[in-house]
């Protein structure tokens, strides 16, 4: 297999992750590919009245004219760099994950299935014009027949069963965001899982999204490494700031990195 010479591992690159994947990394290097891309909410009309101080996300890096070009770009670097035995998970929402899901059947991917994250406290319907968004799908496509899928680590989170497809959680709780506020910060115990589920310790994980770093502190909490990329330099910042602190995390999670039952 292809080993990752030319980088460093474990830190984050400020780099575009096209150029950033394909500069640094082999064909069919990555064990596992945690993909939380921009869903172009920015450009898809989710500017409202903000009313009450909620904010929505409105970020010029959210807002890409030619999205379908963009998806396929990285997606492509995605199939060239994922191991036969690999596994993508990509965030979304409607505003994306149709595309995505089309676009990785039209190059290969097979999709194995829809995770659900469903948030307990979902942000309110500004205008009451329709129901309160409460989740965001990760689609989970592999490369080949085989794959990572802990069975073991899935029954020790759920009393002894097969965990089902929805994880349920507050939003990014606050003690989570100490290091500085980032619009769309995803949960630890959300990314914790999925690594767990679907990579083993020592594996090669790759974030092409940085954002505030939650995957990679995710990896770095449960013994995967990782590459990753970010073009803003401030969030790289952030995300380093977040690792550097790794342990004071590592308190606040033991209870999924030992395995044991998410109350
Ligand atoms: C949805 S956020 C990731 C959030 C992350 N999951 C977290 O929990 O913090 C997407 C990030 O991708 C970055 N980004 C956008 N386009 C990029 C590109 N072409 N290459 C690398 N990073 C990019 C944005 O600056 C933003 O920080």
């Amino acid at each position: 297999m292809n080993k990752l010479e030319n980088i460093q591992f474990n830190r984050v690159y400020q780099m575009d992750c096209v150029q950033g994947m394909s500069s640094f990394l082999p064909k069919e290097s990555i064990d596992l590919q945690i993909v939380d891309p921009p869903y172009n909410i920015g450009l898809k009309g989710a500017k409202v009245n903000l009313k009450k101080g909620y904010k929505a996300i409105d970020e010029d890096w959210d807002t890409i004219e030619n999205f379908e070009e963009f998806t396929l770009n990285w997606l492509k670097e995605c199939y060239r760099t994922l191991k036969p035995n690999g596994s993508i998970l990509s965030y979304g929402t409607h505003h994306n994950v149709f595309l995505t899901g089309y676009l990785m059947e039209q190059l290969g991917f097979k999709i194995k299935m829809q995770y659900i994250w469903k948030k307990t406290n979902p942000p309110p319907s500004f205008l009451g014009t329709n129901p309160k968004y409460a989740t965001e799908s990760i689609i989970w496509a592999t490369k080949g027949g085989s794959y990572t899928y802990n069975y073991d680590y899935a029954k020790s989170i759920n009393g002894g069963k097969n965990i089902s497809n929805v994880f349920e959680t507050a939003l990014t709780p606050q003690r989570e965001k100490k290091h500085g506020k980032f619009p769309c910060q995803k949960p630890l115990e959300v990314t914790i899982k999925l690594l767990n589920l679907h990579s083993n310790p020592n594996d090669m994980v790759l974030v092409p999204f940085t954002g505030s770093g939650t995957e990679c502190l995710g990896a770095r909490l449960t013994n995967r490494n990782f590459v990753s990329f970010e073009t803003n330099y401030k969030y790289i910042e952030l995300a380093n700031n977040r690792l550097d602190d790794a342990e004071c995390f590592e308190n606040y999670f033991e209870y999924l990195l030992n395995h044991k039952q998410v109350s």
